[in-house]
C-alpha cells in the first residue's frame, strides 16, 4: 500500500531512541523507496541547534546504527530531516514548529513522543493550542506509559482530552517483531494447534524474555522502574495475551484489541499470600557474562547505594477462563542473564500410555518452541523411533528457521511499526483499556513489594536469576526450559 504523504514530527528528536532506532527505521524505509518524495521528519529538541549542526550528530551518533549505510542513499535521507529547537512545556516557542509544518489537510501528520511521559499531556495540551492537532494528525506513545494504574489512567484521560483513540498508537517494540506476528499466523492460519490449543492439551506455557545487558547508562531511568515495570507489565504480557487470547474474528485492531483486552481482564488477581508464592524478584551481582567481569547493579554508574530495584522478576500467572484455567503460564524475564535469549514454550500434556517397551515417563512431553531471540524459529518437539533395530524413542525436533525459509529481507521491529503509523493501521498498537487492564493486574505486586519492603534476591550475573526462580517453578514438579 503506497503511503500518504506525511511529516513526521519527532519530539525526543535528538534522544537515544530517535538515533538508534527510529532514524535508522526510516532510513531503510528510505532506501526500500515505500517513503513519498515529499515525506519529512522533523526532529525537535530542547537543544539550540540549525538544522546542519542536528545533522552532524545524526552522522556521530545515528548513522553508525544504520546497517550497511550507501552514501548516495544516506545523502538523499537527510534531505528529508529538519530540526526545530523548542522547548516542549513551553506554547510560545511552537511557533517554531507551526512554522515548520506544511499546512495541508491531506498530508498525514505524525507526532512521535519519544519523551519522558509526563511530558505527553503538555505536549498534546500545547499541540491543541498551536491548533496543530488536526483530525488527520496521529500521536504515537512511547512506553513508559505510567507506572501504575493511577498514572496510566492520567495519561490515557490527559492525551483522550486532545486525540481520539483512533489516532493514538502506543508502542510495544515487541508487538513488531517478525516472531509475535508469525504466532498470530501459527494459531490462526494452521488447523493444526487451535484444537489443541487448550487446557486438556496444554500443560503449561513458559515465556522468557534473558538480556546478557546490564542497565548500562539508563541508570536514572531504570533504578524508578525495574524489571517488572520495564519488562513484564508490557512486552511479556503482551506475549501471553497473544499466545492465550480467543481467536480474533479478523485482524482488525478493535478484533484484536478486544481478544487481548478480554485475556487481560482474565488474569486470576493476586493477593498478598498467593504473591508470596508466585512471584520472584532479584538483582544483579557481579559475575561473569561471555566469560568478561561485570559489576553489580549497585555498583553501575549512578547506582543508588542500597537500591532495591529488581533486574529480574519470575511469576506465575493463571488465565481464569474455560480455556485456561489451571494451566499455569511462567513468565520471566531479567538483565545480567546467561545468554540473550526471548521464546515462549507451549508445553503439551504426556501420553496417556505407554505400548512401547518404555515407561510413559520415559517419554518428553510434546513442545511447541517460538523463539523471538535472538533467531527466529518454531521447534516442535516430537518422540521418534532411534534409527536400526529395536524399538528406543527418543526426542525429535521438527524445525522451522524463518530466516532459512524466508529469504526475503527482515524489518527491525520499529521500522515495521513506524509503517504500521504511517498506514493508519492500529492493530499492532495497545489500545488505553489494554493499557489500564495490564496496569490493574500489576498493581498488587507494586503495593506488596512496596509494604512488605521485601528486597530483591541477590543472583550473580551470567546466571539464569536467583534460585527461588528456579523452585517457583518446580514446586510444580517443572524446569525451566534451559534448565533441564
Ligand atoms: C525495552 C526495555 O523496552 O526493551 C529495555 O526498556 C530492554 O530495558 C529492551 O533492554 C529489550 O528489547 P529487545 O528488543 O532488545 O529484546
Amino acid at each position: 500500500m503506497a503511503l500518504n504523504d506525511f511529516d513526521l514530527v519527532l519530539f525526543g528528536g535528538s534522544g537515544d531512541l530517535a538515533m538508534r532506532k527510529l532514524l535508522p527505521a526510516m532510513y531503510s524505509r528510505h532506501v526500500a523507496g515505500d517513503l513519498p518524495p515529499g515525506a519529512r521528519i522533523i526532529c525537535v529538541g530542547r537543544h539550540e541547534w540549525s538544522t546542519e549542526d542536528f545533522l552532524e550528530t545524526v552522522e556521530t551518533t545515528s548513522k553508525p546504527h544504520i546497517k550497511a549505510p550507501a552514501e548516495l542513499h544516506y545523502a538523499e535521507f537527510i534531505k528529508r530531516i529538519m530540526y526545530v529547537s523548542l522547548n516542549a512545556t513551553d506554547v510560545a516557542t511552537y511557533d517554531a514548529l507551526v512554522a515548520a509544518l506544511r499546512l495541508d489537510d491531506s498530508l498525514t501528520r505524525i507526532y512521535y513522543l519519544a519523551t519522558p511521559p509526563h511530558l505527553f499531556s503538555q505536549i498534546c495540551d500545547n499541540l491543541s493550542t498551536t491548533g496543530l492537532a488536526t483530525p488527520n494528525s496521529r500521536v504515537v506513545l512511547e512506553k513508559p506509559l505510567g507506572r501504575d494504574l493511577a498514572s496510566a489512567r492520567q495519561i490515557n484521560a490527559e492525551v483522550g482530552k486532545v486525540f481520539a483513540e483512533s489516532q493514538i498508537y502506543r508502542i510495544d517494540h515487541y508487538l513488531g517483531k517478525e516472531t509475535v506476528q508469525n504466532l498470530l499466523a501459527l494459531r490462526f492460519g494452521n488447523i493444526l494447534f487451535e484444537p489443541l490449543w487448550r487446557r486438556e492439551w496444554i500443560s503449561d506455557v513458559q515465556i522468557t524474555i534473558a538480556e546478557k545487558i546490564g542497565v548500562g547508562n539508563r541508570m536514572g531511568y531504570y533504578d524508578h522502574s525495574g524489571a517488572l515495570r520495564d519488562m513484564l507489565q508490557n512486552h511479556l504480557l503482551q506475549l501471553l495475551c497473544i499466545v492465550a487470547m480467543e481467536p480474533p474474528t479478523s485482524i482488525s485492531p478493535d478484533a484484536v484489541r478486544d481478544a487481548k483486552l478480554q485475556v487481560l481482564r482474565s488474569l486470576k488477581k493476586f493477593t498478598p499470600t498467593t504473591l508470596s508464592q508466585n512471584i520472584v524478584r532479584g538483582q544483579y551481582r557481579a559475575g561473569h557474562v561471555d566469560g568478561q567481569p561485570v559489576p553489580s547493579y549497585r555498583d553501575e554508574p549512578d547506582a543508588p547505594e542500597r537500591s532495591s530495584t529488581e533486574t529480574f522478576v519470575a511469576l506465575k500467572a493463571e488465565i481464569d477462563t474455560w480455556r485456561w484455567a489451571g494451566v499455569p503460564f511462567y513468565l520471566r524475564t531479567g538483565k545480567r542473564m546467561a545468554d540473550r535469549l526471548a521464546e515462549i514454550v507451549v508445553r503439551f500434556k504426556p501420553i496417556p500410555h505407554s505400548i512401547f517397551n518404555q515407561p510413559t515417563s520415559s517419554f518428553q512431553p510434546n513442545s511447541l518452541v517460538i523463539r523471538l531471540q535472538p533467531d527466529e524459529g518454531l521447534s516442535l518437539n516430537l518422540m521418534a523411533k532411534t534409527p536400526g533395530d529395536g524399538m528406543r524413542l527418543k526426542q525429535a525436533e521438527l524445525e522451522l528457521d524463518f530466516r532459512e525459509q524466508f529469504k526475503t529481507p527482515r524489518m527491525d521491529a520499529y521500522e515495521r511499526l513506524l509503517l504500521d503509523v504511517l498506514r493508519g493501521q492500529l492493530t499492532l498498537f495497545m489500545r488505553g483499556d489494554e493499557l489500564e487492564a495490564a496496569w490493574e493486574w500489576i498493581e498488587p505486586i507494586l503495593d506488596y513489594w512496596e509494604q512488605d519492603d521485601n528486597n530483591p534476591t541477590p543472583y550473580t550475573s551470567g546466571t539464569w536469576g536467583p534460585a527461588a526462580a528456579s523452585a517457583l517453578i518446580g514446586r510444580d514438579g517443572l524446569q525451566w526450559r534451559e534448565e533441564v
